[in-house]
């Protein structure tokens, strides 16, 4: 008989040590195994007023919650013994192919999370095929970011009250060889996002004791936002309704420069100066959805602002299965708010979508780790979307069908 192993004998059988990991933002990513961690990561790495500005939603955060929360009310119906060998989750969208059904939504300010900012996120969302849409109150200009990507690009505009600004901005938008125009219109005045009020938010941030112990017990984000340059709202620098250059809060901003009064006509308006795709963000009812298709929109976007807006807003999600039957066909549909896992792409998918799309997800990548995050954050979101079909039993995109969710 052989002789037993030694206590030691056996450790060595079984105890590996792997080499270790030297930079310090690779460590960070090995560990993030999913959106949430990289929240995590993100509420460590940033101030709190930054992170609270990116996490926090409207009032009570009731349609904040709501949003994800409507998700993981959906479960799904797997059929099994289907081939899944090979799976696709490529699909069409605005005419383009694309390589997942995701969309980057337009998030403003993205420099305050990191001095990379919107030029960071554009090279991430182009190096995985995905549209990246930039903000009017973006913190790099449309040319800056068409300079570094050149994959497909759209431009969210708010109506300013300025008019001669939103047709220059759309010019710029058509120069710079953007592909649609994201006309966002859950936005008629600033929602109240508390967190913000509470600690006297401003962009950019004013120095006060508060942001400095912050900004201490921050150091790496600290030391990067004290290096890069100032940040502005770059897409209307040097024009007179403030770049953002003295610290001002968004709200006080966006009552002031948005127009209210905006309604169909000026809907009209811009699908008659812009030949492009046109996308309507913030559609929140199936009569709302009817009007943007009759006004000849190519996509709506089933969005409440991530939950930023109208506290109470309906969840994008349940809404897509019955704008998708009122107008399904006519215009194409973008599913936007609360999307944390590959498997929400699937569900609205499911439930009609032909996308779905992410805000705070690629932004606590940023926060996370930078550029890097967001490759992080796509790559996570694709790899389960695979999975996710491939455990529903799905080759394609084209059998992701209602059947396989319920409620469909
Ligand atoms: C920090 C932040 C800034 C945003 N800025 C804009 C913006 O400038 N324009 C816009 O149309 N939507 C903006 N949104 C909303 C997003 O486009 C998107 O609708 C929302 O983030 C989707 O919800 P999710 O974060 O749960 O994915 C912003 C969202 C966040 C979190």
């Amino acid at each position: 008989m052989a002789d037993r192993p030694t206590p030691i004998e056996t450790l060595r059988a079984v105890v590996r040590f792997a080499p270790p990991v030297g930079d310090r933002t690779e460590r960070r990513l090995r560990r993030a195994a999913g959106v949430a961690d990289l929240r995590r990561q993100a509420r460590r790495r940033v101030p709190r007023g930054v992170f609270d500005y990116v996490d926090g939603g409207a009032e009570d955060e009731r349609t904040l919650r709501d949003n994800a929360d409507a998700f993981g009310r959906i479960t799904f119906r797997p059929r099994v013994l289907r081939d899944v060998a090979t799976v696709d989750p490529s699909t069409t969208l605005l005419g383009r192919p694309l390589p997942l059904p995701l969309v980057l939504s337009p998030t403003g300010f993205t420099r305050i999370l990191d001095p990379a900012g919107e030029l960071a996120v554009a090279r991430a969302a182009a190096r995985a095929g995905l549209p990246y849409a930039l903000s009017t109150l973006g913190t790099r200009s449309i040319e800056e970011v068409a300079a570094v990507s050149a994959g497909p690009k759209w431009f969210q505009l708010y109506v300013w009250r300025d008019r001669g600004l939103v047709r220059d901005l759309v010019g710029r938008a058509r120069d710079a060889g953007y592909e649609a125009i994201v006309l966002t219109v859950d936005c008629a005045v600033f929602g109240k996002r508390e967190r913000d009020v509470r600690r006297g938010f401003t962009l950019p941030p004013v120095v006060g004791p508060g942001t400095l112990l912050d900004g201490a017990l921050h150091p790496a984000w600290t030391w990067d936002f004290v290096r890069a340059e100032p940040i502005r709202f770059a897409n209307v620098v040097g024009r007179d309704v403030g770049d953002g250059a003295r610290p001002v809060t968004l709200h006080d901003y966006v009552n002031a420069q948005f127009d209210p009064a905006v309604d169909w006509s000026d809907l009209a308006w811009l699908r008659s100066e812009w030949d492009g795709s046109l996308v309507v963000k913030g559609i929140q009812s199936v009569a709302d959805a009817v009007l943007a298709a009759d006004a000849g929109a190519d996509a709506v976007m089933l969005s409440n602002h991530g939950g930023r807006q109208l506290d109470g807003a309906p969840t994008p999600i349940d809404l897509v299965a019955p704008v998708r039957d009122a107008v399904g066909g006519r215009v194409q549909l973008i599913c936007d708010g609360g999307v944390r896992r590959g498997s929400d792409v699937v569900k609205a998918v499911a439930r009609g979508a032909d996308a779905a799309a992410i805000g705070r997800a690629y932004l606590y990548g940023l926060g996370a780790a930078g550029e890097r995050g967001v490759d992080h954050v796509l790559e996570l979101l694709g790899a389960e979307v695979r999975r996710t079909m491939a455990l529903l039993g799905v080759a394609d995109v084209a059998s992701i069908t209602p059947d396989l969710v319920s409620p469909p």
